[in-house]
């Protein structure tokens, strides 16, 4: 039997007597205290194929925890490699997720690009730690390859505020007028829809989409706050849906002031499913994605993540110099993935997606679409760059 390696905790030391992680800390830079815990299920062998993943997590989470779920962790890469599997990760999934078992983490535009790479890459199986539509998007990029999610219920209040019989009626009212579609949708509205967008990219695709349609004006599904976002960046008339996301839309600008005022000369990081009244009194507004690189390039040296939580925790593992301050709003559907559902999962191969072929086959159109069309915002923004 292994002891835990027990490394300083500046972050968590006070909630372990507290019992809370949720509040907004601040780094205290005090030493954990020197304690050598043992269990059976945490072995050498594990404590030895973990270290890695606890270099980044030593910060993160109380010694007891880490020998709770390390053998977890040792367990799912064991059985990724013997199944050949590959594992992808959202930003907001969970640290021990995050750092212990994905193969692959980004934004839900990273995490398309990367599904549209998985027939090049020899993975039958590709297990979707996010939520259910992101899963949804592999199997339309990957038709040939097992997908699985490790929890069905993993939703999103956006993709179930909108259905294709909707999509259909507002094409008959707005014609002629492309219809844009973010990612947190269903594969049914996808097949509808003309082009899909992510955060990362809305306002481009919009502008493109409109000068492909020759039309002033665009529908953009299925998110409110975003499309008013985009609206106030362009003069084309966006036809809105009355979506919103369950986490962004509790956001407010009274949070802001307050988290100002609180942690003087903290640097905001909002994201754009947020209201716009709140983006606006951001530092900046990004995909999740745009909020780690805008971290590191700011050189800020206190940072609040307004968007799901768990984000910044990852984020704070691999910025150590950086104080983060942590209103906590958890996404439920996001934190229904857990290191035992993956492991059940990659064991029983279950539950796996299904699409229908023929919806697949009209979704993938508009998400090919938007794959194409950013790649060519990026080699012309990398092009400016060089200029
Ligand atoms: P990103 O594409 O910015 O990662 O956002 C996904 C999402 O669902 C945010 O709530």
């Amino acid at each position: 039997m292994a002891s835990l390696p027990i490394k300083p905790d500046p972050y968590y030391q006070d909630e372990r007597v507290s019992g809370k992680r949720s509040r907004a800390t601040e780094v205290t830079g005090a030493a954990a205290p020197v304690l050598s815990y043992r269990d059976e299920n945490f072995t050498d062998e594990v404590a030895r194929a973990t270290q890695p993943a606890w270099e980044k997590l030593h910060d993160l989470m109380p010694d007891v925890e880490w020998l709770l779920k390390a053998p977890l962790v040792h367990k799912i890469n064991r059985l990724k490699r013997e199944r050949r599997a590959i594992i992808l990760a959202h930003n907001y999934q969970a640290p021990e997720i995050f750092y212990g078992v994905a193969d692959f983490t980004g934004d839900s535009l990273e995490l398309a690009r990367r599904a549209a790479a998985l027939s090049e890459d020899g993975a039958p199986i590709a297990v979707m730690c996010g939520g259910n539509f992101m899963a949804w998007t592999v199997k339309v990029l990957a038709p040939a390859r097992r997908v699985l999610i490790p929890d069905v219920q993993a939703g999103c209040s956006l993709a179930e505020s909108i259905s294709a019989a909707d999509v259909r009626l507002l094409k008959e009212r707005y014609l002629g007028a492309p219809v844009v579609t973010y990612v947190n949708t269903s594969a049914e509205v996808k097949a509808e829809s003309d082009i899909c967008c992510t955060s990362a990219n809305a306002l481009e695709i919009v502008v493109a989409a409109a000068r492909a349609f020759k039309s002033k004006r665009v529908v953009f599904l299925p998110d409110h706050y975003l499309a008013m976002n985009v609206a106030a960046q362009t003069p084309i008339e966006i036809i809105a849906w009355r979506g919103t996301c369950m986490v962004h839309e509790r956001f407010t600008v009274q949070q802001i002031r307050d988290l100002r005022e609180q942690f003087p000369g903290v640097r905001v990081l909002v994201h754009p499913e947020a209201p716009p009244e709140v983006c606006a009194v951001a530092d900046f507004v990004g995909s999740t994605s745009g909020m780690i690189k805008d971290v590191g390039l700011s050189h800020a040296n206190k940072v609040v993540m307004v968007t799901e939580c768990s984000m910044a925790d990852n984020v704070a593992a691999a910025n150590p110099g950086v104080q983060f301050v942590r209103p906590c709003v958890l996404c439920p559907h996001m934190q229904r993935i857990t290191l035992q559902k993956i492991l059940a999962c990659l064991e029983t191969l279950q539950p796996e997606v299904k699409i229908a072929p023929e919806v697949a086959a009209r979704a993938r159109r508009p998400i090919e679409r938007m794959l194409e069309l950013s790649s060519r915002f990026k080699s012309q923004a990398a092009k400016a760059t060089l200029d």
